[in-house]
């Protein structure tokens, strides 16, 4: 334990030292014990580096047209830490479900279970939570959004957590899920009914009206809700609803009477007057926007065309088991896909809890990425599949759990691959046809309703084997039962299964080559190329319906390459392994639809930083500096503007420090600024390797007209 040090020894200096750095600490905020609770791997991670190896005998295809879907098994630091290479900023969606450390089994730390009197229980939990959040962070879309679900156990903690790695402009809610439907008697105090989902988005707007940022779709309206609408008046506008003319905000100008079509006077009820002066309620008879009724002697009132009101429902932050599903539910749920399954999973959430959650982030465009890196039974890949087949969408999803209990390998991946394939099922299933809560208006015109009600079991009789009524919680509702002695038929997709393993992490020539090997699953996900083309020693080739990729490990061979690119008709982004500081992007010039994608182990081994925190950097060796070649000096204008704004730190540390600030340095560039000096530092490397040094400082000085200290450290002495 460090001992508490004796202020009244120290000079005058050595204090006001302590105290400007006591006046930079954060004052408000979590605080928690990071040093005691590093995870095992973080040490490891020095020497190794995380990949992906594909399990080939667990792929799934069904049909090329639909998309597929990606399975990893492993811990997901290491699996985000490859996302981080293969998919920055191109997910819409992370949901997660982490463990909520409630003290009861259900967290494991360093390989431990982390019980109700670990008194480091929350640190644990939040330097578990802490890594993983950031990098997921930089994977979402600028557009993107991530869902947590959380109990009362970690919410506060998870709260401000989340407030200090997305902002807490980018809060966008905290939703109330009605998890449970029976009360727990033998609770102490209260029965706890509800989980929270916690909303951030990568950049929340402002107002309603700004055009960027995260958007949340609205919830489609329902069949109840648009029957509410009717046209006894047959008016071509369509269906409509009454509303009130009268408000309670009271003014004497508002305040007159109105003589209805059969010629009655009539005056809005005492304290209230009309929502429209009579001008306006002049225009808007004349345009048959007010109703008197049938015989057009009742109280006016305004016609509401349902062609004119919003085409959904803004959500609201109390989600009840009703709409999305529950606990008990979503048991069921799996218990109907794997019936077989012995001792399964018993915390997974309702299907229809993340179809809500999906739909409200995502759309049926092309190229919609949904992120689940807890994914424990994998709720999640059946809620995209379900989705896509109901809405026509592509979306892709990327699932990530550990094999804890055999998660995995016994109930996430059958489930997903019963899902597409189909399975033998024998059970029911109930679909919600109609729903009505009473109120006292309600009541008054009971009849309209049982009609209505009445109406959909007519209706929907000979679609279900079952039909049931329910009235519960003051709420009417039907039931559509649906029953199986048989095959469910598969949805469809086709799935990767990857794992993550490990190459040595030390930039040497053969680790590189290695590293280049092992990670053309990678670049394979990255590019979305999964379709094998052609290989020989030297390169492979893959590609996708729009284009391939190929990645080759003996330069010497770019000629040979270049004929098998030429019989493509697709574009190609070719990655090449070479110990030389070189794009090889002139060697492609002459074929128009090949990208030159630099080195994949020089590449990926920069972006794998973005998962270590400076500390850790600093301490490691295998960052060493020189190592990173062209591509470091590439980046250095970004570091360099960082530099510039961290004038204490201390030079001899800065070359290793700054590379973790890379992505900082990245965000706190002006775009056009950042792409100028990539430009310029990148042209002057390509064209005067020989004078490397002074080229990038004069480059450097022209970015940078006026330098300091700091830039001749990078750019070395004129
Ligand atoms: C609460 S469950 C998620 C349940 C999921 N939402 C569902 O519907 O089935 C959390 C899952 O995350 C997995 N998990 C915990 N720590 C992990 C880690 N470090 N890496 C990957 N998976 C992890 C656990 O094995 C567990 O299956």
């Amino acid at each position: 334990m460090p001992h508490k040090p004796d202020y009244s020894q120290w000079t005058k200096e050595e204090l006001i030292t302590r105290l400007e750095k006591l006046e930079k600490r954060k004052k408000y905020g979590l605080v928690w014990d990071e040093e005691r609770t590093q995870e095992e791997f973080e040490l490891q991670a020095r020497d190794s580096l995380p990949v992906l190896e594909e399990v080939v005998e667990n792929a799934i295809t069904t049909d090329p047209e639909q998309p597929t879907h990606i399975l990893i098994e492993g811990d997901n630091f290491h699996a985000l830490s490859v996302l981080n290479y293969t998919h920055e900023a191109l997910i819409d969606l992370i949901f997660i479900d982490p463990p909520y450390n409630t003290g009861k089994k259900d967290f494991r730390y360093n390989d431990r279970i982390v019980d109700e009197d670990d008194a480091f229980r929350h640190s644990k939990w939040l330097s578990f939570m802490d890594k993983r959040l950031r990098l997921a962070k930089t994977l979402l879309k600028e557009t993107g959004a991530i869902f947590i679900t959380i109990d009362d156990d970690e919410q506060a903690h998870l709260k401000l957590l989340c407030d200090e790695i997305f902002s807490p402009d980018n809060f966008i809610a905290q939703v109330c899920w009605q998890k449970k439907y029976s009360p727990q008697n033998d609770a102490t105090y209260f029965s706890d009914m509800h989980d929270f989902i916690l909303v951030y988005a990568k950049q929340a707007k402002k107002k309603k009206t700004d055009e960027y940022g995260f958007n949340l779709n609205l919830l489609p309206r329902t069949e109840q809700q648009d029957n509410r609408y009717s046209n006894p008046d047959n008016d071509p506008r369509g269906p409509w609803k009454s509303s009130g003319l009268d408000v309670k905000t009271y003014s004497a100008k508002y305040d007159y009477p109105i003589t209805t079509r059969s010629g009655r006077t009539v005056k809005p009820p005492k304290g209230t007057c009309w929502r429209v002066p009579p001008n306006r309620l002049q225009e808007l008879i004349a345009d048959n926007r007010i109703w008197f009724g049938e015989d057009g002697s009742n109280v006016p009132s305004i016609k509401r065309f349902l062609s004119e009101v919003q085409q959904g429902v803004v959500p609201v932050t109390w989600w009840t088991r009703n709409e999305v599903g529950d606990n008990q539910e979503a048991k069921q749920e799996m218990k109907q896909i794997l019936s077989d399954v012995e001792g399964f999973f018993d915390t997974p959430k309702p299907v229809r809890l993340l179809k809500r959650i999906i739909s409200l982030a995502t759309n049926n465009a092309e190229k919609q990425f949904v992120l689940d890196f807890f994914a424990g039974s994998g709720t999640t890949a059946q809620a995209v599949l379900e989705l896509n087949e109901e809405d026509g969408g592509k979306r892709q999803c990327i699932l990530v759990t550990n094999n804890e209990n055999e998660i995995m390998t016994k109930v996430c991946y059958p489930r997903v691959r019963r899902v597409m394939e189909g399975y033998e099922f024998s059970g029911s299933e109930a679909e919600l046809l109609f729903e009505e809560k009473l109120t006292l208006t309600k009541l008054r015109k009971a009849n309209e309703m049982l009609a209505e009600y009445e109406k959909a079991r007519q209706e929907n009789q000979a679609a279900y084997d079952e039909l049931k009524g329910e009235f519960e919680d003051s709420t009417l509702r039907l039931w559509g039962i649906k029953k199986y002695n048989g095959w469910r038929e598969g949805l469809g997709g086709n799935l990767k299964y990857y794992r993550t393993a490990f190459v040595p992490a030390e930039p040497s020539d053969e680790n590189k080559e290695k590293l280049t090997r092992q990670s053309v699953e990678m670049l394979c996900l990255r590019e979305g190329t999964f379709d094998f083309v052609s290989e020989t020693d030297v390169w492979k080739l893959y590609e996708n319906r729009q284009r391939c990729t190929a990645i080759l490990f003996d330069q010497l061979a770019i000629p040979d390459l270049k004929e098998e690119l030429a019989k493509l008709d697709k574009p190609v982004s070719v990655y090449i392994f070479s110990l030389e500081d070189d794009s090889f992007a002139a060697e492609f010039s002459d074929m128009p639809g090949v990208t030159a994608c630099g080195r994949p182990a020089e590449g990926y081994m920069m972006a794998e930083s973005r998962g270590l925190k400076e500390d850790d950097l600093l301490k490691s060796q295998y960052f060493n500096l020189k190592q990173f070649g062209t591509r470091f000096q590439r980046n250095m204008a970004n570091i360099t503007s960082f530099w510039m704004e961290k004038k204490e730190a201390n030079i001899a540390g800065l070359q290793i420090a700054d590379l973790a600030a890379y992505p900082i340095a990245a965000k706190a560039l002006r775009p056009d600024m950042e792409q100028k000096a990539f430009d310029v530092l990148a042209k002057k490397i390509d064209t005067a390797p020989a004078s490397k040094g002074k080229g990038i400082l004069g480059y450097g000085l022209k970015i940078f007209p006026q330098p300091t200290l700091e830039h001749y450290a990078i750019f070395g002495a004129p």
